[in-house]
């Protein structure tokens, strides 16, 4: 990965600075049949005002204008996943023409001059594959890997960057704690472990794998990381907080007895980084380890409900300083339908990225989400993160002001005075 930018210094970023966006293929792409969201998706209730994810954006069809459009934004990155449901419909048989098609998207994106990060699995599993128990099922990371094989042999020499899972501690809690991700189950603490612990595993495989076939290709994965703030400064709800934070980046950014992991298995430290909360000591609450968690006073909400502040960035950055990796955000952005507040909240958040650099954080990339607004998962299509507008009915692209200036501040590689 060479030794990356050095020396940031004010509002402007260094030379090989990565500007991206980043996106995943449910959530765009449409008619994705074969997948366990597609099934959920049919059970009423599952996602918000009724919403289906149906076409989606089209993507599947539309790519090469939604690639046009970032490289009408100056972009030298975008993080993609490709649809393993698509590639295996069912167990052990491969689509070649699926194959093909993921050619040509990610030959695509090369020829715009945008370097394709693949992300192997973004919450989306195949049919067959949940039918076996999905993430909580004993052989779960095997049952992942000829995908992963036959994406390393026929997709590999297109793909600049790895991102092997996204977020298992979010696919592992929504699917098996709050239900609001297939397979809907609730408070299964021992399936969250079980899920978390095989996307670990599933993730290590895949790790070998590419590296054995690609070995200069870096390889990490996207980790959620919010960052959690005591409620006050007393120590119980300090401890409170450090407890929480610790449950949350129990894999794989935790510092001590993880560090290997990383150290072994990750070329790049990628980090999601969205919200946070505070953590308050409550005896009343057993069955939550004693701790109450609720949005962060006088900061905004957003419209998923979650307070956000863009100089969280920089403390969540530092977290991860000591592991001593490159780091690329992985996905950053703002879920608002007033894009005036988006365009603050890039500049701002950049301008912590900065300085989280100038503290030594060694960030060599920053993917928005997202490009276009899309399907957001049980949110359904009312939650807007894009940078591009997609109207509903004509499925007509727009790029709105925080696109434009998100394109500006990727060519100057610096922020607006
Ligand atoms: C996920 C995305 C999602 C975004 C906004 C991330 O946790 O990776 O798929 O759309 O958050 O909620």
């Amino acid at each position: 990965m060479g030794d990356g930018p050095k020396g940031a210094q004010a509002g402007r970023f260094p030379e090989g600075f990565l500007w991206g966006t980043s996106s995943a293929a449910y959530q765009v792409e449409g008619d994705n049949r074969n997948s366990d969201w597609w099934e959920f998706e049919q059970q009423p209730g599952r996602i918000a005002n009724g919403d289906r994810s149906s076409i989606a954006n089209d993507h599947y069809h539309r790519y090469r204008e939604d690639f046009a459009l970032l490289r009408d934004l100056n972009q030298k990155a975008h993080r993609l996943s490709i649809e393993w449901s698509r590639i295996e419909p069912s167990p052990g048989e491969f689509d070649a023409r699926q194959v093909r098609h993921y050619r040509d998207v990610l030959g695509e994106l090369r020829e715009q001059g945008i370097e394709p990060m693949v992300t192997l699995h973004h919450f989306s599993s195949p049919i067959w594959f949940s039918r076996r128990g999905g993430w909580a099922a004993p052989d779960a990371a095997h049952g992942f890997l000829p995908f992963v094989h036959r994406v390393v042999d026929q997709l590999g020499d297109l793909v600049g960057m790895w991102c092997t899972v996204n977020e298992p501690s979010i696919c592992a809690a929504n699917g098996w704690i709050t239900g609001e991700f297939p397979p809907g189950r609730k408070a299964n603490i021992a399936a969250f472990y079980r899920v978390t612990s095989n996307m670990h595993k599933a993730h290590e495989l895949a790790y070998g794998a590419i590296k054995r076939r690609w070995p200069d290709a870096p390889v990490g994965l996207s980790h959620h990381k919010l960052l959690m703030l005591p409620a006050t400064e007393r120590r119980r709800d300090r401890w409170a907080a450090r407890t929480m934070q610790a449950a949350l980046d129990r894999w794989p950014v935790a510092p001590g007895r993880l560090r290997r992991v990383v150290e072994s298995t990750c070329d790049y430290i990628g980090l999601a980084h969205y919200w946070g909360q505070m953590c308050a000591f409550d005896p009343r609450r057993p069955q939550e380890q004693f701790i109450r968690r609720f949005n962060v006073p006088g900061r905004p909400i957003t419209d998923m409900g979650f307070s956000a502040d863009p100089s969280w960035i920089r403390p969540v950055l530092n977290e991860v300083r000591s592991l001593g990796k490159p780091v690329y955000i992985t996905e950053n952005g703002l879920a608002s339908h007033d894009d005036e507040w988006r365009c603050r909240y890039i500049t701002e958040t950049l301008a912590d990225v900065l300085r989280a650099m100038g503290d030594g954080v060694d960030v060599r990339g920053y993917f928005h989400w997202t490009n276009t607004d899309n399907f957001e998962w049980a949110r359904g299509y009312g939650i807007h993160f894009g940078l591009i507008d997609v109207d509903r009915s004509t499925l007509e692209r727009r790029i709105k002001p925080s696109g434009h200036l998100y394109g500006r501040i990727a060519a100057a590689n610096s922020l607006p005075d």
